[in-house]
């Protein structure tokens, strides 16, 4: 079985998640276009990816004439007829079924390139729900990345039922010889491999400040200096962002209705109030707005 060179890439979405996938496509030397619902969306995307590509010039992590070269690979558009030829679609649209869905059918429409495939980066919702809107669900599955895409290497690969091993093969093959990730395979269940794990670690922190048990400070400082983690689990669910995790508790919890997957209490009224973490200013700490 024959895996080929990704030539021609198609981004959907530029948020936070589609803007680094699209960094990383454009600087391994893929052309890539990004298809954004509108033009403002569109701009915002385009200054992520370029205020990430200035960040690792000025980090010396890549040359000026590289970022040369990522940003002539990229085309900014909001024509989704605009991927009618690519080699496959990497899609990172907003965490909502029908909206994912509804995308999945339109690609479906668009794509004439019938050898491509479709990636979704989905956290949370199963591939196989969108590989039957389309009309090749053999050729659907997931490459989920993490965040922030540049920098993290691992992507996990999700087959459903029924994706070929031909698909897996040829995403298995972008991901690692072309964009340089280090793949580990997942089946088709709620958390996949990382966050099955991941998440009722962050939860159990939350019940056991819930609880008063010991301090935020001291959580994190215990996950910190005693297992050599990076940073605390409360700090980590700031970064992720306190709804992003409790939507993956609920699809876990959803899944398997197993109680260490239940989102507790606190952080389910935290986001209620807004205290989502970096990105509102407020979670368990305190953050200057937009850091
Ligand atoms: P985001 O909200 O930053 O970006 C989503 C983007 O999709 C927005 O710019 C929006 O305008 C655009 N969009 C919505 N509908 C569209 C459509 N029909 N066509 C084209 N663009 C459309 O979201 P984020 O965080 O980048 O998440 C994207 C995906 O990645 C989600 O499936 C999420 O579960 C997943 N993910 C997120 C991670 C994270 O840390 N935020 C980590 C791993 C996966």
């Amino acid at each position: 079985m024959a895996v080929r060179l990704v030539r021609r890439a198609g981004v959907l979405g530029c948020g936070l998640m589609g803007s680094g996938i699209a960094e990383v496509l454009a600087r391994a030397g893929v052309e890539t276009t990004v298809v954004e619902v509108d033009r403002d969306a569109l701009a915002r995307g385009r200054a992520r990816v370029e205020a990430s590509l200035a960040r690792a010039v000025s980090g010396g992590k890549l040359s000026g004439a590289a970022r040369e070269e990522a940003l002539a690979n990229l085309v900014f558009s909001t024509d989704l007829g605009d991927l009618a030829e690519v080699d496959c679609v990497l899609e990172a649209i907003v965490e909502d079924e029908a909206a994912k869905l509804e995308a999945y059918r339109r690609l479906d429409k668009v794509v004439e390139n019938d050898a491509a495939f479709f990636a979704s980066n989905t956290s949370s919702i199963p591939i196989m729900k969108l590989a039957v809107a389309t009309s090749r669900p053999e050729q659907v599955l997931g490459l989920h990345f993490f965040n922030p895409v540049p920098v993290m290497r691992l992507v996990e690969v999700i087959s459903s039922l029924v994706t070929s091993e031909e698909t897996r093969e040829q995403a298995r093959f972008l991901a690692t010889e072309q964009l340089g990730k280090r793949a580990i395979a997942s089946p088709d269940r709620a958390g996949f491999v990382v966050n099955a794990l991941l998440i009722p670690y962050l939860l159990s922190s939350v019940r056991m400040l819930e609880s008063g048990f010991a301090t935020r400070e001291d959580i994190d400082a215990g996950m910190v200096e005693g297992c050599g983690h990076p940073m605390g689990p409360l700090a980590l669910l700031d970064l992720i962002g306190l709804d992003t995790a409790q939507a993956v508790a609920e699809s876990l919890y959803e899944e398997f209705k197993e109680p260490l997957y239940a989102p507790p209490p606190l952080l389910n009224r935290m986001v209620e109030a807004g205290l989502l973490g970096r990105k509102s200013g407020q979670g368990f700490y305190g953050y200057r707005q937009g850091g």
